[in-house]
């Protein structure tokens, strides 16, 4: 047996002794059940509680559960703006035979929000998040995966990176025929780094290479393929089932991931988007003017909302949010609070 640790947090709906120690008395009996632990493998707990709960000490809970031989001690938490309120969190040191990375930290109730990187397996999340080019997604997308934890998909990248094989293959992405007829030498993949999601067709990197409006357009276009949408869809697919993520695109939550738990769908004036697109090429280094934007995005917004296959379409079950006179902040904090709110109605 070695020592390791356990760490649980929970939250309580009211400031009340019984409510403090029954919700204690649950997590610590979770934490201990899901890693077959005994009264006395345990060392020691630390508790701390929010300055919002003050009726009760939270180790009372486990002398009340028996275990009397580990030392207990109850700490005041950090007051840090904007912390989870009626949270109680635990560490718990115990002799354990499974290694420190088998160990299954438990957070209950509220305090799921704090990892929610462990909502993965069974609990994880989906987040469809669908509009027309511009809308500010893939920012918004970048934001809220960041902050929660999950894993960003961009959808548009892979149509892209289709659309920059044909261009790199002198392919006329035109000719539907001669694109499908290349669809199994297009091979692409999604690299998690400390870089962000990079983007891999056939093993070679092109994550920047695939913003150019000549690869816009080639996008718009091969998006609009029956067999192209299929295979990049089951790839989509594969990568929502493995964790929790944000993805984003045009059909998402329509036809990607109709069962995704929120769905959001951004909008704005065609302006205003054409001007940060815009201001975001030039950022980059790439030449082109105001006036060409407005255009390619008009043109794209018409041949995603007018095609055939899964066209660009707000799901039923979908938030609209218009986002011309938002801040970027006011959008992430929205979704966020999207996220949070599905969370806790889950419990
Ligand atoms: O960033 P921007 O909104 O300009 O485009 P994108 O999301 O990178 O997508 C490029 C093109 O791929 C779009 O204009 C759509 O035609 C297509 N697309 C699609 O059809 N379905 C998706 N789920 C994502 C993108």
């Amino acid at each position: 047996m070695s020592t390791r640790a356990v760490r649980g947090a929970t939250t309580v709906k009211e400031n009340t002794r019984g409510a403090i120690l029954t919700e204690t008395g649950f997590l610590l009996r979770e934490m201990m059940e899901k890693n077959s632990l005994k009264n006395e493998d345990i060392i020691c707990i630390l508790f701390t509680a929010t300055e919002d709960l003050n009726t009760a000490y939270p180790a009372a809970a486990a002398r009340e559960l028996g275990i009397v031989s580990a030392g207990l001690l109850d700490y005041p938490e950090l007051k840090v703006k904007g912390g989870l309120k009626m949270c109680i969190r635990v560490l718990m040191l115990t002799e354990a035979i499974v290694a420190q990375s088998e160990i299954k930290h438990v957070y209950l109730n509220g305090a799921k929000i704090l990892r929610t990187d462990l909502l993965r397996d069974e609990n994880r999340v989906a987040v469809a998040l669908d509009g027309p080019a511009g809308s500010g997604k893939s920012t918004i997308a970048k934001l809220v995966a960041k902050e929660l934890g999950f894993t960003y998909i961009d959808t548009g990248a892979m149509y892209r990176s289709v659309a920059f094989y044909c261009i790199d293959k002198d392919i006329d992405y035109n000719n539907e025929l001669q694109v499908i007829s290349r669809l199994d030498n297009i091979n692409i993949a999604v690299l998690s780094t400390k870089m962000g999601q990079r983007y891999l067709l056939n093993g070679d990197d092109v994550t920047d290479l695939i913003r150019s409006p000549e690869v816009s357009e080639g996008a718009s276009k091969v998006a609009t393929y029956k067999a192209v949408r299929e295979k990049l869809v089951a790839l989509q697919r594969e990568c929502a089932a493995k964790q929790s993520v944000i993805m984003d695109g045009r059909d998402i939550g329509t036809n990607v991931l109709p069962n995704a738990e929120v769905k959001v769908f951004m909008e704005g004036q065609v302006e205003e988007r054409a001007k940060r697109r815009f201001e975001e090429l030039e950022l980059k280094g790439i030449t082109t003017t105001y006036e060409e934007i407005l255009e390619d995005i008009k043109k794209r917004d018409y041949n995603d909302s007018h095609r055939e296959h899964n066209p660009l379409r707000k799901a039923e079950d979908a938030v609209l949010l218009d986002t011309t006179h938002m801040t970027i902040e006011e959008v992430k904090d929205y979704i966020v609070e999207e996220i949070k709110k599905h969370i806790k109605e889950e419990e």
